[in-house]
């Protein structure tokens, strides 16, 4: 186990302790979160996290406003329950869909020291590295596609960048299910990558705007290696560095975050499913509690 951080033990008090002090929150729908918490604890290995996977109402990304809104925001009171004070949507979905809402009409009411945060901004602040031709794609779960959340933040950054999108419906369910390395998934995801390219040929960069899309890579680096002059961005490394940043820039949220290592791993279905295939996202074996929420 090449790990700093403790495993989840069977104590199911939460983190909170007398100074206020809890664990920084991770959620996602499912498991994509977990490609995202990977990078952060890489850059803040000394701080305490919990990683919340609302795997029994999951796929989120064909759901509607209302119901991702409702699903999001009863998993961050959640997070605040185990003493969260600041807590990350992994998630592009949810990040697309309620993220505004718990920002804007929740947390004032709620909790107004506490602080929610997504992973479309950080993204799409720094896409405009990426690209030569200032031609984007994106790829996302419908939802995200269908909010045009990356088209509107992009635009607020760097509005000569032209943004091309594609909404992959069947990637996610093929990834939670184990079920993207075979000739079946192959067809989805050579279908959509297509059908995104052929979009406009300019296309330089392609960001994969679900967490769960990293598992993918390799595939779609074997699919695009006749085309070398793509990259294919993953969010993970940029949510890291972008909470780091806000870390230092806000000491405030900083102080009330407990820098003790440990994760813990929780998820509202069943944990022993939770544990074998999140260990594929994670890279290796975890112990997952349940979350009642
Ligand atoms: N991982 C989520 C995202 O980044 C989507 C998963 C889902 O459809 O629930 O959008």
């Amino acid at each position: 186990m090449d790990t700093p951080f403790a495993f989840a033990t069977a104590d199911p008090s939460p983190f909170y302790d007398s100074q206020q002090l809890g664990p920084i929150g991770v959620f996602d729908s499912g498991y994509g979160g977990l490609t995202v918490l990977k990078e952060i604890v890489k850059h803040l290995p000394d701080y305490q996290f919990i990683y919340l996977g609302d795997n029994a109402r999951a796929p989120y990304g064909n759901r509607s406003f209302e119901t991702v809104y409702h699903y999001t925001l009863s998993c961050v009171e959640w997070f605040f329950q185990q003493g969260c004070s600041l807590v990350i949507l992994a998630c592009n979905t949810a990040s697309a869909k309620a993220l505004r809402t718990i920002q804007q009409q929740d947390l004032p009411k709620i909790a107004p020291n506490k602080r929610v945060l997504g992973v479309i901004r950080p993204t799409t602040e720094v896409i405009g590295r990426f690209t030569h031709t200032n031609k984007v794609g994106i790829m996302g779960t419908s939802g995200t596609v269908m909010s045009n959340s990356y088209p509107i933040e992009i635009a607020k950054f760097y509005p000569e960048i032209a943004v091309f999108q594609e909404a992959c419906p069947m990637w996610v369910p093929l990834i939670e299910n184990n079920a993207f390395d075979n000739p079946g998934a192959d067809y989805f995801i050579e279908q959509n990558l297509q059908h995104l390219l052929q979009q406009d040929p300019a296309i330089d960069t392609i960001l994969l705007a679900c967490t769960h899309y990293p598992l993918l890579m390799n595939k779609l680096m074997q699919l695009t290696s006749k085309q070398p002059h793509l990259k294919i961005i993953s969010q993970g490394e940029i949510v890291a560095s972008s909470l780091v940043d806000y870390l230092n820039r806000h000491p405030e949220i900083n102080q009330l975050c407990k820098q003790e290592s440990g994760i813990r791993f929780f998820t509202t279905d069943d944990t022993s499913d939770f544990n074998q295939k999140a260990a594929i996202f994670w890279g290796q074996p975890l112990v997952s509690e349940h979350a009642v929420l």
